[in-house]
């Protein structure tokens, strides 16, 4: 498709709503980042163009993390909003509205569609047997129950697969099955649910994932799923869970997943309420409008199949497109606590520029749905070349010859028309590209632009001119096309990076748009060059990894009880069962605190100096949040002594000491009085 710029489109643009019981980490951003771009490059093209998101509040892991913190869901959800609004902000994403799954607007809209879907007999109830917990009083999804594996007979399985051998089974199957929960065997129990017929809308389906509004490898997927039968999907959940009640069954609450997507509308809804915008004009059926999902593969289903058949029965327009994107890796794998590389957005913006990932993002992104890699050594070699060296260079290069020489006047003539013209012309191209998603393509077409003008400025040597004399206003023309070709590049960068735009808008002393023709500016005022970007430092890529390390070595892992964090990256796998001659192996040590203090700039370490009998070790350990140092001094501890000495930013740290804990307190452990410093523990 190519892009549309007579006419003045009307679009809206969506992500999908982050969970609000754990951080935004980098592999969100992937996400967040490809949707800013998009929408920020459809407004810059004088689209009516809106961005809108929130947090999804619902459902039992957010219901039983804020049991574990003592806290109420509606805290919990409050501060995880604010956490991902602070992240998403200093990450340059702007939405034009975040909102929350829990509120007036959502409970009203998912009333709504709920009594359209079962006026128009799309809604079945009956009653099925399902796993229950009778501590808690809680019915068990599959992934809060364990035991034994029953094929392999590996113990502590999560109740539909075994991550030992891979098999899968119902969580009836297992041996021994334990609430992850309570700890309490499950019973069975009866109890009515409510299901959205989804097999009604089999042919629908069919045809409406194969017209355009998702990739081709995309609908490939959806047609296996489609063509192996579709099932209803249980849409309610019994109490006790944090969510809505479905209006006509007292006790029953939506499901999570059925109110999440009516969040979009309702976050929607909000800002027309706040802009007097007209809602219909955007959700009804048969609207001109557009309506674009940004996701990631795992909730495919959720969007392109479920999402199109409830709005379909409940009267309202289908999205336009559902664009499907791939999963970070860092370094080539899975990010993982332990290597540092599952890097929350936190960490990142403590230590580095989040307009580097942006543009590496960029670079990186297409609009299939292949997994894509941060990998950091190219991270820093991309953007370094790229930005620094490329195209803030044109700038810096050019800049002194046009403030010393002609009082930051630009000259009124193009010195190579060819060259500008080859700038200008490449508009729609880039255009095309980022309409269509390929933004690595984009960025690919603009770098050859920013090769070709350095080429020009290398050739010409402006420096060697400016000393010849009476060649003022040949070096003027010379370096005033190059600050013109640096003004069409940050034209074209300006949707991956809003900030530097803003810093070239002040020195160019002009508006970057891009709603039209690009005009070179002649005769005009430019303002002294200040550099633009810095250059990315190995140190503090670093730094980041090492903070991602503290952040786990200072992370208080769940309890047995905690629920299974929801996204499947945040979830470390559980350690392998281990025999004796494995666990002799971990020397354990009666140790004594001689000196503990705070370390500058670390939030939540402490500084230990551990005597071991005759010994001392230097520990960092992550227990600032409960200790205060001087209350250490002169008590026991437990030490691994032989774990490898890490080196961490603060030094190196040999060993670590044992404690527990979750979030509400970490507890250090001590043997008991008359214990010697140096004793083996076992
Ligand atoms: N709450 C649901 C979405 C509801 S939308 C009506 C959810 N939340 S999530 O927090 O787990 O994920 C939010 C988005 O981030 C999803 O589109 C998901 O695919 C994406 N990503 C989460 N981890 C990711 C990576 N590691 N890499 C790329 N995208 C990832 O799903
Ligand atoms: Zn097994």
């Amino acid at each position: 498709m190519t892009e549309r710029t007579t006419e003045r489109r009307k679009i809206l643009v969506t992500s999908a709503l982050p969970y609000a019981n754990g951080s935004i980490h980098l592999g969100h951003l992937v996400e967040y980042i490809q949707t800013d771009i998009w929408t920020r490059f459809q407004k810059m093209r004088g689209h009516e163009c809106y961005y809108v998101c929130a947090d999804d509040a619902h459902g039992t892991a957010i219901m039983l993390k804020a049991e574990q913190l003592g806290i109420t869901p509606e805290e919990l959800i409050a501060q995880v909003k604010a956490e991902h609004e602070a992240d998403f902000g200093d990450f340059l994403i702007e939405f034009d509205n975040y909102h929350s799954t829990h509120t007036d607007e959502n409970r009203e809209m998912s009333s709504l569609i709920y009594n359209r879907l079962r006026d128009n007999n799309h809604i079945a109830s009956r009653e099925i047997t399902q796993a229950f917990d009778p501590e808690k009083n809680l019915f068990l999804a599959d992934r809060y129950i364990k035991g034994t594996c029953p094929k392999c007979k590996t113990d502590d399985q999560y109740g539909d697969n075994c991550e030992a051998c891979g098999a899968t089974y119902a969580p009836t199957d297992l041996i021994n099955p334990k609430s992850a929960i309570s700890g309490a065997t499950p019973i069975e129990k009866a109890s009515t649910h409510y299901f959205f017929k989804l097999p009604e809308f089999s042919d629908f389906l069919k045809k409406w994932t194969r017209a355009g509004h998702v990739q081709d490898e995309v609908a490939n997927k959806l047609g296996e799923w489609l063509d192996s039968g579709l099932h209803e999907w249980d849409i309610s959940r019994d109490a006790p869970y944090f969510g809505f009640e479905i209006p006509d069954a007292p006790g029953k609450y939506f499901y999570v997943w059925l109110d999440a997507p009516i969040g979009y509308m309702a976050s929607f809804k909000n800002l027309c309420e706040k802009k007097g915008l007209v809602f219909d004009d955007f959700w009804k059926q048969g609207s001109d409008t557009e309506l674009y999902h940004f996701i990631g593969k795992d909730i495919v289903n959720f969007h392109a199949l479920f999402w199109p058949a409830m709005l379909t029965s409940a009267n309202f327009r289908t999205p336009t497109k559902v664009c499907v994107h791939g999963f970070l890796t860092v370094n080539g794998k899975k990010m993982s606590k332990s290597r540092g590389t599952f890097i929350n957005a936190r960490s990142y913006l403590d230590n580095l520029n989040p307009e580097y990932l942006r543009y590496y993002f960029a670079a990186k992104l297409s609009s299939g749905v292949d997994d894509l890699d941060l990998n950091l050594d190219d991270f820093i070699q991309r953007v370094n070349s790229d930005l620094v060296g490329k195209v803030v260079n044109i700038a810096s290069r050019c800049a002194k010859f046009i403030t010393k020489g002609n009082d930051g006047v630009l000259s009124n003539t193009i010195a190579d028309e060819a060259l500008w013209q080859q700038v200008a012309e490449a508009s729609d191209s880039i255009a095309d590209h980022y309409e269509n998603r390929e933004f690595g393509k984009a960025v690919r077409e603009i770098m050859a632009l920013a090769d070709a003008a350095n080429e020009y400025i290398a050739a010409k040597e402006p420096w060697k001119l400016s000393k010849e004399p009476g060649r003022e206003q040949e070096v003027l023309d010379i370096c005033s096309l190059g600050i013109n070709l640096f003004r069409a590049l940050m034209v074209y960068l300006k949707p991956i990076l809003p900030a530097m735009a803003n810093d070239a808008e002040a020195f160019l002393n002009d508006t970057l748009s891009w709603d039209g023709e690009l005009h070179p500016l002649k005769d005009h005022q430019i303002n002294k060059f200040k550099p633009l970007m810095q250059r990315v430092e190995q140190d503090k890529v670093d730094a980041m990894l090492e903070a991602s390390k503290e952040a786990l070595a200072a992370a208080v892992e769940q309890p047995a009880s905690g629920a299974p964090a929801s996204s499947p990256l945040s979830d470390e796998p559980l350690a392998d069962e281990i025999n004796f001659d494995d666990f002799i192996k971990v020397d354990l040590r009666v140790a004594l605190i001689t000196k503990a203090q705070h370390v500058e700039g670390a939030d939540k370490l402490l500084q230990l100096t551990l005597d071991i009998g005759g010994e001392t070790r230097n520990v960092f350990s992550g227990i600032k949040s409960s200790y205060r140092p001087e209350d250490l001094e002169g008590r026991l501890t437990v030490l691994v002594a032989n774990l490898a000495p890490r080196k961490m930013r603060f030094g190196l740290s040999e060993g670590m000491v044992l404690a527990a804990g979750d979030k509400q307190g970490i507890y250090l452990l001590s043997p008991d009085s008359g214990a010697e410093p140096g004793q083996r523990v076992s």
